[in-house]
């Protein structure tokens, strides 16, 4: 089955998105053919500089990389490397009602955290349908922030398709698969929009001191507390053995733990997790030209399958074959 998800390059990487997305993605590659992109299209909407664009478009290439993704089997490219996506979802627009997007609540969220209101965010969802139905995706991992663009998209195809005829094949199920929202250390969903992160990749010392500042209760020592009402104990649950788990909890219920207890262990084991990645990514670095090639090759076997559908969408609308 053909997977494909995408991820925008707006700043450096967290743990939410790692046990959010990234894990799941690179998963996925063991059965499935995967096909993941950088979607720095839509990090557009977000108005970055150009240097913080392309700085975090690396950024994220080296951490899938240094986590494990598999340039042989799967195939990983930069979105603007594949044009086509944007000439589909041109196209996508002019089938699409207002209405569809205006329901949309990622938009409005994104305006009440500062968003200017610009077109493309506003066409969002449908740059994003493009992506999918361009690549004949049948399942789409994403986080259950992003179960109504899925749900959009097929709209989107059901419109093209009534026009048109059969063109996109509606997959049998787009799975969302979400785990529970990672919290951030103020106890909000960790993003990156609400300073609130803890980097996979940040400096072990940044990140000793990011948890440390994890907000709790002010239950004192000595009294009971609450695993499942604890941001620390939200976290742990990622790294922690389960053995491991069932003392925490314990301790959590019997009382005479101190949350700053509970959080060095945290910081040890999160940078335990990824000690393995951390040093593949330092070796990574060390060659941007590596890196340059994947990226290379993954928008050539993309461009492939994008153009062979686009030839397809062409046709039934009327455009027919590229002159050029
Ligand atoms: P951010 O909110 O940091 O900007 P994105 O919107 O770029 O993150 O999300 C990228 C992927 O990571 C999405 O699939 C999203 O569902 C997932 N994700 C982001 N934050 C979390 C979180 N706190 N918990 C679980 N998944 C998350
Ligand atoms: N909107 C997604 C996010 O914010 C990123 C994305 C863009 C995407 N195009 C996609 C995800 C296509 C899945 C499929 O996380």
């Amino acid at each position: 089955m053909r997977v494909l998800s995408g991820i925008q390059p707006t700043g450096r990487q967290h743990i939410g998105n790692y046990f959010g997305a990234m894990r799941q993605h690179l998963q996925l590659q063991a059965d499935h053919e995967g096909f993941y992109f950088i979607a720095d299209y839509h990090a557009l909407t977000s108005g970055p500089t150009a240097k913080e664009l392309a700085g975090y478009s690396h950024d994220i290439a080296l951490d899938y990389l240094a986590l494990g993704l598999d340039t042989e089997k799967t195939v990983f490219w930069r979105q603007s490397d594949v044009p086509e996506v944007t000439e589909l979802a041109w196209i996508l627009s002019c089938v699409t009602p207002m209405g569809l997007l205006q329901r949309c609540t990622s938009y409005k969220d994104k305006l009440a955290n500062g968003f200017s209101p610009s077109h493309g965010l506003f066409a969002y969802p449908v740059l994003q349908a493009a992506d999918i139905l361009i690549f004949d995706s049948e399942l789409v991992p994403v986080g259950a922030d992003q179960k109504q663009h899925i749900e959009i998209t097929r709209d989107i195809a059901g419109y093209f398709n009534n026009t048109y005829g059969e063109i996109f094949i509606l997959p049998k199920e787009h799975i969302i698969k979400s785990v529970a929202i990672v919290p951030g250390v103020d106890g909000k969903k960790m993003s990156k929009s609400y300073n609130n992160t803890i980097e996979i990749f940040g400096a072990e010392k940044s990140v000793k001191k990011t948890i440390m500042r994890i907000v709790t209760d002010s239950t004192p020592v000595e009294e009971p507390k609450d695993p499942e009402n604890c941001n620390v104990f939200a976290l742990l649950k990622l790294v922690a053995s389960e053995d491991e788990l069932k003392e925490w909890d314990s301790k959590y219920r019997n009382g005479g733990m101190g949350y700053g207890d509970a959080k060095k262990r945290l910081a040890e084991l999160m940078i335990e997790y990824f000690k393995p990645y951390r040093e593949k990514r330092a070796q990574l670095e060390k060659d941007p030209k590596y890196v340059q090639d994947v990226l290379a090759d993954g928008a050539r076997r993309a461009k492939a399958a994008a153009v062979k559908t686009m030839l397809r969408v062409r046709k039934a609308v009327g455009f027919g074959a590229y002159n050029v």
